[in-house]
């Protein structure tokens, strides 16, 4: 994914050739580069979290155990069973995401062994965690034990560090020892073994480093009784000592790299309609996310598995603070997710609304508040003591209608009656403005479409009320008619980008969604950056993200473009005309650089004639960054994942008007270091 850097001043053998565009133009770029426009806010460009298709458990979060807690298969109060799906008391249904009561986990026992693994609820570990797994050998044969198979393997990785811990308990005085290894996928080859000796009493937690000798992406972590007896088990976790910043329970480096090259001006978290739940109950509950992992409470997640809440509100506010994002935090309304638990939707309403809206002042003290406030310190007891800041709150997630109308004045009023400093954000349709009581300080757009709508909403927020509320485009990328994503489908969101951009002094803030996607459980069609176990890739789409945030100008510059149209009919089954090419000038304050976006978005090779009106003191050679393929359903995948990645080279300038030659299916970022007359 690095940046091939090619001269094209040495070598004219690119196949994108620009040093001297011949052939007659067929398109005319015009910048007022004498004419700066708005400023281009530094949150423009931000991520969406959502845990979706296993961002956190399996993905972002470095846990490797999966069901640790032994809860995946819990039901929330009131739910019910019903052959393969679940009901929430309402009556919503879901399908039911385990097949068994210990889903990760398998019982071994080789050579004559006599035992078994079962989960049990008698003398849990704590509230919290209300099932433990016991593991019995009556008789030991060759081995008894039990094997975590991790999320779809685990990545262990010779001369590498895992740090071990669990809780359990023995019964009736016992004092038993455990083997423990990581093992590779067919368990024929040991890569790390160590014991426990003494395993007794009552419930207590244990640690053991493990210093693997061989790699493999697919091992498993094996846990083996050495004498006969039952001990109970409960939170099994491990995790790789290498995690992003070295944080304890922490993140997988490569992820959050991906994350952090992005340079996100913000991180919206916890999503999505995570936030709301299929119930109001199963929304995000950040108070079961905090503290030491054997005390949270996991839950059915919106998407259709278990979420340990391992990765939780605290950790989300440092990942924020580790990559230098601002937060934008999603707050339940009191609703559960209109789009998804079908209705009858669940509504906290009148008296018990009161306490629901506390909940999200708790976490706003939790994160901002000092240390002698009821919940920084709970922060500060939780590794923390510096607070956050929360910048941004958006009250709800995609709600509508008329109980939003009525809750989110309630909101509105508690966040910036406490903390006025808050932007707070509403969700869209702004359709229920006449029902809301309070102010709109800005508004949530969502798009999910095919590309020609991006390319038909080019200039879509050029007529934008310029004294209404402000647009956070909170969720948007192109999911239909691109297959699992395509480059097409990258070009056209760059289309879109331009709109935004050229927009940025209405649109303040923008997050393609959604972030990421474990190529073993996909819930959503496309997304942005795929990985397995060990490997990575961004989609073309996170190189289209990445070069418009290193390309972010100052300020936007006026920008005409004339270019001709052409039929388009890919991905949709309307025919539609799209420009050749679309352009946005801005203007680089800190390099004295003019920056031109430019996609062409066709199958062919578009000259354009450019004139940079104003601009005076042009260097002789400017940078371009250009990312294409000769084929527009070309895509990034973890087999191969360089086949559309950003390209650089030099061209020459010859002045104030020069003509450039893009690339079939191409978007390119021209830099010219110039002065403004
Ligand atoms: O990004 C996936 C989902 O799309 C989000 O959870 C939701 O807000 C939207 O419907």
């Amino acid at each position: 994914m690095g940046l091939a850097v090619v001269s094209l001043i040495a070598s004219c053998q690119s196949p994108i050739n620009n040093s001297a565009a011949t052939g007659p133009a067929t398109a005319t770029i015009t910048v007022d580069v004498a004419h700066p426009g708005h400023a281009v806010p530094d949150t423009l460009w931000g991520i969406f979290f959502e845990e979706i298709n296993h961002a956190g458990d399996g993905g972002l979060y470095a846990e490797l155990v999966q069901n640790r807690d032994f809860e995946a298969n819990t039901l929330a109060d009131g739910w019910r069973l019903d052959g393969t799906n679940a009901f929430t008391p309402l009556g919503a249904r879901v399908t039911k995401w385990f097949t068994n009561d210990l889903p990760g986990w398998s019982y071994v026992a080789e050579g004559g062994a006599d035992g078994e693994m079962a989960q049990e609820s008698e003398n849990p570990l704590n509230e919290q965690n209300p099932h433990s797994l016991r593991l019995t050998a009556r008789t030991l044969g060759k081995r008894c034990g039990i094997v975590n198979s991790g999320y779809w393997g685990m990545n262990v990785q010779a001369d590498a560090w895992y740090d071990l811990s669990f809780h359990a308990r023995t019964e009736n005085g016992q004092r038993l020892a455990l083997v423990v290894s990581l093992e590779n996928d067919d368990g024929s080859k040991i890569s790390a073994r160590a014991t426990i000796p003494e395993i007794s009493g009552n419930w207590r937690a244990y640690t053991l480093a493990l210093h693997a000798r061989l790699s493999d992406p697919h091992a498993h972590l094996v846990i083996e009784m050495v004498e006969p007896g039952s001990i109970w088990l409960d939170t099994v976790s491990l995790f790789p000592r290498d995690t992003f910043k070295h944080h304890p329970n922490g993140l997988r480096p490569d992820l959050a790299q991906m994350l952090a090259d992005l340079h996100p001006g913000f991180l919206r978290f916890p999503g999505g309609c995570v936030v709301e739940g299929i119930t109001v109950q199963n929304g995000f509950r950040w108070k079961d996310s905090i503290g030491d992992i054997s005390q949270r409470r996991g839950g059915f997640d919106v998407w259709g598995y278990y979420n340990t809440y391992g990765l939780g509100f605290q950790e989300y506010m440092q990942l924020a603070d580790d990559i230098g994002a601002k937060l934008v935090y999603v707050i339940n309304v009191g609703m559960s997710c209109q789009a998804r638990s079908r209705q009858p939707g669940e509504v906290t309403a009148g008296d018990a609304l009161a306490p629901h809206v506390q909940e999200s002042l708790d976490a706003i003290e939790y994160a901002m508040g000092p240390t002698n406030s009821d919940w920084g310190a709970k922060r500060a007891a939780n590794g923390h003591p510096d607070p956050f800041k929360v910048d941004y709150v958006e009250i709800g997630n995609e709600n509508n209608g008329t109980n939003y109308g009525s809750h989110y004045p309630v909101y509105y009023q508690a966040i910036k009656a406490k903390y006025p400093g808050i932007l707070t954000i509403a969700d869209a349709p702004p359709r229920n403005q006449t029902m809301l009581a309070s102010p709109v300080e800005c508004r949530d757009d969502h798009f999910y479409v095919e590309p020609a709508r991006f390319f038909g909403m080019a200039h879509s927020y050029d007529n934008a009320d310029r004294n209404g509320p402000k647009v956070y485009v909170g969720e948007y990328a192109v999911n239909r008619g691109v297959g699992r994503g395509n480059l097409l489908g990258a070009l056209s969101e760059a289309v879109f980008m331009l709109n935004l951009e050229r927009n940025s002094d209405v649109v303040i803030m923008a997050s393609y969604a959604p972030l990421f996607e474990n190529v073993n459980k996909r819930d959503w069609p496309v997304n942005l950056i795929l990985y397995d176990s060990s490997r990575a890739v961004g989609r073309s789409s996170y190189q289209v993200q990445k070069m418009f945030s290193a390309n972010r100008p100052d300020a936007v510059l006026p920008t005409q473009v004339d270019a001709p149209q052409i039929p388009f009919n890919v991905g949709q089954t309307n025919q539609t005309n799209i420009n050749q090419i679309y352009a946005l000038g801005g203007w680089d304050r800190k390099s004295g650089e003019v920056i031109l976006k430019v996609v062409n978005p066709t199958s062919t090779n578009v000259t354009a004639n450019i004139s940079l009106n104003g601009a005076s003191n042009l260097a002789k050679q400017g940078t371009a960054t250009t990312l294409g393929n000769a084929s527009p359903t070309a895509e990034n995948t973890l087999d191969n994942p360089n086949v559309v990645v950003p390209v650089e080279s030099h061209f020459t300038v010859t002045g104030a008007k020069f003509a450039y030659n893009f690339a079939p299916n191409s978007l390119t970022i021209l830099r010219l270091p110039a002065a403004a007359n």
